[in-house]
This record gives C-alpha cells, structure tokens and sequence, in this order.
C-alpha cells in the first residue's frame, strides 16, 4: 500500500484512452488512495460517469455550476483543497493545449488554474494520435507545462487506436500507478548516480548446459526502483531473470561473472554502486563450444575451474571509488560474517540477511553493517527494506 493516506483528483479528458483510466482508479485505491473522479463532457462519450461512480465509491464531478458537488457550491476551488495531487489521464491535446494557457472553461480545466501549485501538483498523462503529440503547437504547449511545474507522465510510444504507430499512447494503468507513487516518494539521490548488480550469473559448461544459483534478482530490482524513486539516474546490470525493469532505469542484461564485470567497469564513474548479484566466484575454465554428449561408456566429463574477478572489490579498489555497498548473504553468524566481508572487500557498508530469506523469499529482516557498528532494518517486504536502504545510502553519502 503506497498511496496510503493520498487524496487524488483523477480528471478525465475526452480519449479512447478512458478505458484505461476504468483500472487505473481502481489501482490506486488497491495502494491505499482514495479518488475524486472529474470528468469532462467530451469524457462522458467515452466510458459514463456512473462507471467511474462504482468504481471510486463516490460521485463524480461534472460540472462547474453543480452547488450540490461542494459545501459551498464552488467545486472548483473545493474538490482540489483536500488533494494531494490531481492526475489527468487520458489528457487530450486539447487540454493540454487550454491549461498551458490558462483557460478554465469547464470544471477540470478550473480546478487545474485554482488549485494550490505548492501543496497539489498537477500530474498529466498525454493520449493521442501520434502527429498531434508531434506537432509543434502541442510541444510548445507541453513545454510550457513542464516549465510551469507541470509533471507528464508519458506517453509511451507503440500502436494506437488510429491505427498510426508512435509516441501518444497513455501508459499502462500499472505504470501510471508506479510513477505516481514515484512522484509522492522523498528525493535524496536527486542528481545522483547509481549502479547495481542484481540475479545470478550464469556460466557456460557447454552451448546449453551451465552453473548458476537460485538468486531471484527480487532484491536488486527493488532496490533500483527505490533508488529511482528517490531521484537517482539508476544503470541495473541484471544477471539472467525474467523479472520486469523498473520504469525509469537503464538495464544491461548479462550472463556471465564476467560480463557482469565488464558492464560494470563501462558504466562508471558513479557516485554509488551496489552490489546485490550472486555473483559466481569461479567459471569452467574449459568450456565445451558443442554440446557435450553421453558417450558409450558414460563417463562423466572433467570441469576445469578458473576465478572470476570480485567485482565489487574492484570497484572498492579503484584510485576515487564511489560509496561502494556489498551484500551478504549468510545461514549462520550473519553478522559476524558481513563483518568479514565489510574487511576484505574493503567497502564502508555490507548488507546483511539470512540466506534462507535471500533467495526468493518477498520479505527479509536486514543488519547494516559498517565499521561504526551495526543497524538493524527490521522484517518487512522488499521494497519497503529497499526504501529504508536507499534513505541509509542517501543519509551516509550526504555526510561524506
Ligand atoms: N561479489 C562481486 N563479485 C564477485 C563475487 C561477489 O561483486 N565475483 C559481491 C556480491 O555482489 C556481494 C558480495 O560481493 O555484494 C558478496 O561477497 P562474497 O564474499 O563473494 O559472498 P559469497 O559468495 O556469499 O561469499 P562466501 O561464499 O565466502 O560466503
């Protein structure tokens, strides 16, 4: 639940996009918000007020001139008051268009000029064909939003109901959900940049055969969102997994220790880096280029093994290396073990946690372990620890 306590006005321009916006209500309430729906008259021909009533539990707002919709019959200063922010998706360029100049000729585009700029952000979603979105009337007009404090979500680029393929399309009700519940999220890391590792690795016996370890690269992918929301430029190098990127973050997929290795050393200099990966400490030192075949007698075939470099050692080891933090992942003398890690990888900060909780699991209690001693991050799911991490990074990174 990461809206909990959130009050969104969620407006509804006139765009086949509606449809969308049905899920997206119904998405932000499962995180704990409650939603004030406003639609406009070009709205209502797409998906009706009723809908949207059953959906948001309350009654929509449609008009300017409806008394009953505010105590004192000015809905358009009222139903913004209480918001913490208001999200129009589908925006249409039409309403893009009046509220970059300051119209308000219906109740929305009033709510957007009379809402309080420093307490309640307007949020927008742009839907629409794609050379509306390109022409230049239209990116003027979304330019000067921008200017004016204006957040835009979107568009995404692909097929569109026109049938015309490009930027226009709305995002998705779940990544309208997730930037929105960036937006909300403290900054620290604004301006930063910051590298992980996350998932195992995988390396080659033969063309179909190789070893790895069963990391889910959940912890990592949180993390990388986290620190995205927190404001950071975000790269993620990513073992084998099939997990989704969080919106925003800039993924190299890897397969091996030392791939991983090598993308990491491309994409520095950084301010942090995190290794989450499982990395693989050795590799076959003799893989085979053809599929290894059972032969007549079945004997079995001899793995040579040779190190792979200890990535976040050397990345420790460089003449001015970012805020370095390592993991561990232990089954026993969590602590005392991370604090072997926290010497030899010579690294200010390892994270610690049960194996057992490490791999897979949704959840994990974490201990912060550093020369100054120890913190422990109490059980709770792994975004939630991620957050809680990436605020402990921010803190210690603002203090050096
Ligand atoms: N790590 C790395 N490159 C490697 C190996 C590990 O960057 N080749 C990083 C991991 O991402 C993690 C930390 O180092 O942050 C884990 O340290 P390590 O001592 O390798 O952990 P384990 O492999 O669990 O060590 P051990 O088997 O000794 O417990």
């Amino acid at each position: 639940m990461e809206l909990t306590g959130k009050h969104l006005v969620v407006g509804m321009t006139g765009g086949i996009a509606a449809y969308k916006t049905c899920e997206l209500v119904r998405r932000l309430q499962d995180e704990g918000a409650t939603v004030q729906v406003v639609m406009t008259a070009a709205a209502q021909q797409f998906v009706t007020a009723t809908a949207m009533q059953a959906l948001s539990g309350r009654p929509v707002a449609t008009e300017q001139w409806d008394h009953a919709a505010a105590d004192n019959g000015m809905p358009h200063i009222a139903l913004t008051r209480a918001a913490d922010a208001i999200v129009v998706a589908p925006a249409t360029a039409h309403f893009i268009a009046r509220v970059a100049h300051g119209l308000a000729d219906d109740l929305l585009t009033t709510l957007a000029l009379a809402r309080n700029r420093s307490r309640t952000t307007l949020l927008i979603a742009p839907a629409m064909n794609v050379e509306m979105w390109e022409n230049p009337a239209t990116q003027r007009n979304v330019a000067q939003l921008r200017a004016d404090g204006v957040a835009l979500l979107g568009p995404a680029q692909g097929d569109q109901a026109c049938g015309e393929t490009g930027y226009g399309r709305m995002l998705e009700p779940g990544e309208l959900v997730e930037d929105i519940v960036a937006f909300f999220q403290p900054k620290p890391l604004a301006g930063k940049r910051l590298l992980l590792t996350a998932g195992p690795t995988f390396e080659p016996i033969d063309p179909v055969r190789g070893i790895t370890n069963l990391s889910s690269g959940k912890t990592g992918f949180a993390l990388a969102r986290a620190a995205r929301d927190a404001g950071a430029e975000v790269t993620l190098v990513a073992g084998p997994t099939s997990l989704a990127t969080p919106r925003g973050v800039k993924r190299v997929d890897v397969t091996t220790a030392s791939e991983m290795h090598d993308a990491v050393m491309r994409a520095l200099p950084v301010d942090v880096f995190v290794a989450v990966a499982a990395v693989a400490d050795w590799r076959v030192a003799n893989p085979s280029d053809r599929k290894i075949k059972k032969n007549a007698k079945a004997t079995p075939p001899t793995l040579r093994f040779e190190p792979n470099a200890d990535i976040l050692a050397t990345v420790a080891a460089l003449p001015t290396p970012p805020f370095c933090v390592g993991f561990a992942a232990e089954s026993e003398d969590v602590v005392e073990n991370a604090r072997r890690k926290l010497a030899s990888k010579k690294v200010p900060l390892v994270v610690a946690n049960r194996a057992q909780d490490a791999f897979g699991a949704d959840g994990a209690e974490l201990f912060l372990v550093e020369a100054a001693g120890v913190t422990p991050l109490p059980h709770a799911g792994k975004l939630a620890q991620a957050r809680r991490l990436v605020a402990e990074i921010a803190a210690r990174i603002a203090r050096r």
